[in-house]
């Protein structure tokens, strides 16, 4: 079956996607029967494709990675590079499926809600790796979808590619999943590794993983907590039916933990990690942040680098530990994938 898809952003996780779907394209018609067409692309900085016939992925590949334009693909009819805003996108688009894939606003979630809210009143699935819809707007967003007779599906926004959503929707299906537990931002896990294994001080460790390209200019959301934070109010309002919001999660960073911390902790046989934790109890859902020093036979404390892990507490299954990327472009492009193909298994 082919689906017509759309994409709107076609920054990292939008090329991502792209390279995928064209280097697996026989895998996955083989496998699974799924094919896709991309038909529209627009970008704030690269433009707009609308292309019924389908896009050829390679030469837009090949442009945006020269650093051209969506204005310059060879093969484009008159009117098909016309710059679009997303809302427009959407609705010219005969695609079926929108992939949200711009900037993340965890105060507003905007203006990626209101591209999904259009999409969804006009009939379209939508799957995102953008936290601010999903932390902000979830349960709104996924009764709209369900009215809709359509599917909203948010893989990405959690530990990227590795597959938290998926494994509790299919492979732990029957399970009452009761708590989790996990490392799900890498830029700090990747300061506290080095603070501990190369004996870095804070400043030195974060300096690192801004030269590798682990932390932004400005690392605030990560280091004070806050990408953690939007992560662990979508699993708890996905996963427990909860309706926190980011403001009611007491949330504490790395930026005050020393050298001498890590070194005491280790000495005691302990390693610092930066824990988001939620649990449902009493059927009132509670979620936290902070820095928490983890024995060395917790699976956790076993995570190093910048890597992603959560452990699930189940009834069924007891603890199920989950370890992977938690961020870059093809394990965040697989993540659209995924959600693609579930709404094809559909
Ligand atoms: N990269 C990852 O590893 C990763 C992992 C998990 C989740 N995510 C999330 O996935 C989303 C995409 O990430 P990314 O890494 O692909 O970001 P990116 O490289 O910055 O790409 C986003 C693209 O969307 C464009 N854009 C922003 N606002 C737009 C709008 N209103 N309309 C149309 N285009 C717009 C951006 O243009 P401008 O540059 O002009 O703003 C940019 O070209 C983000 O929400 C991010 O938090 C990313």
């Amino acid at each position: 079956m082919e689906h017509k898809i759309g994409l709107i952003g076609c920054g990292t996780v939008g090329q991502g996607l792209l390279g995928i779907l064209h280097d697996k394209k026989d895998h996955l018609r083989d496998r699974f029967g799924f094919e896709a067409r991309i038909v529209a692309i627009t970008d704030k900085i690269r433009g707009t494709l609308l292309v019924p016939e389908g896009i050829d992925i390679p030469a837009v590949l090949d442009l945006l990675g020269k650093g051209k334009n969506l204005s310059d693909y060879p093969k484009a009819a008159p009117g098909q590079t016309e710059p679009l805003d997303p809302l427009d996108m959407i609705e010219k688009t005969d695609a079926g499926i929108i992939a949200e894939l711009t900037y993340t606003d965890i105060t507003t979630g905007e203006p990626a809600a209101s591209y999904i809210k259009k999409a969804l009143r006009l009939g379209k699935h939508v799957v995102t790796s953008n936290k601010g819809p999903a932390a902000l707007h979830y349960k709104e967003i996924r009764e709209m979808a369900r009215q809709n007779g359509l599917q909203f599906r948010i893989e990405g926004t959690v530990m990227s590619g590795t597959p938290v959503f998926h494994l509790v929707e299919c492979g732990l299906a029957g399970n009452d999943v009761r708590e989790v537990k996990g490392i799900l931002n890498g830029t700090t896990n990747f300061i506290l590794t080095k603070m501990e294994t190369e004996g870095m001080d804070y400043g030195a460790a974060l300096a690192l993983a801004q030269k590798m390209g682990y932390a932004e200019a400005d690392p605030t959301a990560d280091v004070e907590g806050f990408d953690a934070l939007a992560k662990i109010v979508i699993l708890s309002n996905v996963l427990f039916g909860g309706t926190l919001k980011t403001s009611e999660v007491p949330c504490k960073g790395i930026s005050a933990i020393t050298k001498a911390d890590v070194e005491a902790a280790k000495a005691a046989g302990f390693r610092y990690k930066l824990i988001a934790h939620a649990k449902k109890e009493d059927g009132v859902v509670k979620a936290i942040v902070s820095p928490q020093k983890l024995p060395l036979s917790d699976p956790l404390a076993g995570v190093m680098g910048a890597h992603n892990a959560l452990t699930l507490e189940t009834d069924l299954m007891g603890k199920v530990t989950i370890q992977g990327a938690g961020a870059g472009k093809t394990e965040t492009g697989f993540s659209i994938l995924s959600d693609i193909l579930a709404i094809h298994r559909c």
